[in-house]
């Protein structure tokens, strides 16, 4: 155990960061909030190495860190998170990994709808985004038990990729839209972006404002390609998921809140030096 984790065993260093916790959220939600935030909850193998433990643990400690981040964003009005929980990559992992997530998955999707736990908590609608086809029959149970025992849910989202990448959304887009434009006889020179977005995975989500990566790596993995546009702050943070604490996520918030406002601000003295 690290010095600074030996010291946070105490319970007055956990009451004085619990109450620090507090006043950086009530200093968040003064400004302006992310309505749409996603990560990529990248580290938990290495995590799991230097910790000696083993590749399952890791990923354990991710659903915990991803728990307390959640927790976290519907605290100070984040209406939705989006999580790569599972790449289509990822099946080429030894199978023994791949079982694990998936039991990792199908345990803690069931266990976010229990009565008293984040869905219920938040009023959180679980929604699984990815290829169903690719998913096990016990998985593919507690993913429809979640979906459903969640949908009436109302004040945010909890999107959870699984298995999923952008390049696999998209060209599924690109054919639910040329199905729509022949079955309607449209001319196919109408496809936008607009009509596209409407068949993406995501479609029923706000715009996405940020993005966050940790461990160090800095590129998106076929992740949020299509929705990570110019108005999205990209943060890549180096720390490992399972180390990713809200203090860190709170000055990102702290940054991007102040980014808005400034834009904000100058928008309002442009139009004022216009009306003069
Ligand atoms: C990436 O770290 C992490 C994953 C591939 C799996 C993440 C899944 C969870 C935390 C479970 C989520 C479950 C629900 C229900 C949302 P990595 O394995 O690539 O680690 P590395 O970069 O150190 O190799
Ligand atoms: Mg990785």
């Amino acid at each position: 155990m690290s010095i600074i984790s030996w010291i946070r065993t105490f319970p007055l260093v956990q009451f004085f960061l619990g109450w620090a916790q507090e006043l950086i959220m009530a200093i968040i939600k003064t400004g302006p909030v992310p309505q749409h935030v996603a990560f990529v909850m990248d580290g938990n193998r290495r995590f799991a190495r230097r910790q000696k433990l083993e590749v399952r643990e890791g990923h354990s400690a991710g659903f915990e860190s991803l728990a307390h981040i959640l927790e976290m964003c519907y605290q100070v009005g984040i209406k939705v998170v989006t999580v790569y929980a599972f790449s289509i990559e990822n099946f080429k992992r030894p199978a023994v990994e791949v079982d694990a997530i998936m039991e990792i998955a199908r345990t803690k999707l069931l266990q976010l709808i229990h009565h008293g736990d984040i869905a219920d908590r938040y009023g959180v609608s679980v929604r699984v985004l990815g290829q169903r086809s690719l998913i096990p029959p016990d998985v593919l149970q507690a993913v429809d038990q979640s979906t459903d025992m969640t949908k009436n849910n109302e004040r945010a989202i909890l999107n959870v990729c699984f298995p999923y990448t952008s390049r696999n959304d998209i060209a599924t887009a690109m054919q639910l839209t040329i199905t729509d434009v022949v079955d309607k006889g449209m001319d196919p020179n109408d496809i936008d972006e607009k009509m596209l977005e409407q068949h993406m995975l995501t479609k029923d989500s706000p715009p996405l404002d940020m993005l966050v990566r940790t461990s160090g790596v800095e590129r998106l993995s076929d992740f949020m390609l299509w929705q990570a546009h110019q108005d999205c702050s990209i943060e890549f943070v180096d720390c490992l998921w399972p180390e990713f604490e809200p203090w860190r996520f709170s000055w990102m918030l702290l940054k991007w809140g102040r980014k808005k406002s400034i834009e904000k601000q100058r928008r309002e003295m442009e139009a004022e030096r216009k009306e003069i």
